[in-house]
């Protein structure tokens, strides 16, 4: 249980009581098990002592319902201006407020509840719906789908940003979303098992990616069959200008046509795609 005291700590204001930490516990071991070593490649991990243990002598650090699976080497990946942006605190603070309500919304033209009711509705949740979010930020998305799904449900936010999922953590807690786990680890190694997840979500994100082929090759992998991908990203401007000056700040905007290949390489099929200026809404199934 010593792993567990964040869980009081962040949850808290000791409103889990012994009952909801046990079953807290119980909840860390089945995601343990979904997961898969991203060093040697073990499947099913186990909890002891409060840290996740893999055969190959790997210990993942767990405080709470945040555990930090993101390797030493890929610390020191070199990170675009983009991805840094995402580490300042000031930034991480307002995020969820007022940047993804303002900025966004100037580039798509449609506001953000407009979004997420389309990105929400791809989504059929049943009550044990598993939903992986990728790049989950603040847990913008991560909390709304922990608040849509049900007690038997699970709901993982996966961010390279210690500093947005301390934040998501903050929100899970305010909100007592006990379904709701997040993990440090980078998009293109997402540390799940084959064939886990009903659902995964990737929205604002694919755009700071350097390579989504990977990251789509792995969105199918942990994707059961038929599964269900969204995702919302920025399309090229007509502008070069444009295009150059977001390429300089680590935004790569994306090619509609070469998504859509990448989309299909990856083994997943398009389902419905919708627009609106900048934006592009994908719905894709396994
Ligand atoms: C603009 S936020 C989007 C947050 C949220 N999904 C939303 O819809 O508002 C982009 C997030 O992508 C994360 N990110 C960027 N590159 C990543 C990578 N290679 N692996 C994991 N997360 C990454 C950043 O840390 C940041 O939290
Ligand atoms: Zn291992």
């Amino acid at each position: 249980m010593a792993g567990l005291c964040f869980t009081e700590q962040v949850r808290g204001q000791n409103s889990l009581g012994q009952g909801n930490v046990e079953m807290a516990h119980e909840a860390l071991g089945r995601l343990a098990e979904m997961l898969r070593c991203t060093v040697c490649g073990a499947e099913g991990l186990l909890v002891s002592q409060g840290v996740i243990r893999c055969r190959c002598g790997r210990l993942i650090p767990v405080r709470g319902f945040l555990i930090d699976m993101m390797d030493e080497e890929q610390c020191r990946v070199t990170m675009t201006f983009g991805q840094a942006a995402m580490r300042w605190k000031p930034l991480v603070a307002v995020y969820n407020g007022l940047w993804r309500h303002m900025t966004f919304p100037f580039a798509t033209w449609i506001p953000f509840s407009t979004e997420q009711e389309i990105i929400l509705g791809y989504h059929g949740f049943c009550p044990q719906y598993r939903l992986l979010d990728i790049a989950c930020g603040p847990g913008t998305y991560t909390r709304r789908y922990a608040e849509a799904i049900g007690s038997e449900g699970i709901v993982v936010g996966v961010d390279a940003s210690g500093e947005m999922l301390e934040q998501a953590a903050q929100v899970a807690a305010r909100k007592a979303l006990h379904t709701m786990w997040l993990i440090k680890a980078d998009a293109s190694k997402i540390p799940f098992r084959d064939n886990m997840f009903d659902g995964v979500n990737c929205t604002g994100a694919l755009h700071l990616f350097d390579h989504i082929d990977p990251v789509l090759e792995r969105i199918h992998a942990v994707l059961k069959p038929q599964g269900v991908f969204t995702l919302m990203t920025f399309c090229k401007s007509r502008s070069s200008t444009v295009n150059k000056v977001a390429e300089l700040l680590g935004i790569h905007l994306v090619d509609r046509v070469k998504l859509e290949e990448s989309l299909c390489k990856a083994g997943l099929t398009i389902r419905d795609v919708r627009s609106s200026r900048r934006m592009l809404l994908v719905c894709a199934h396994k």
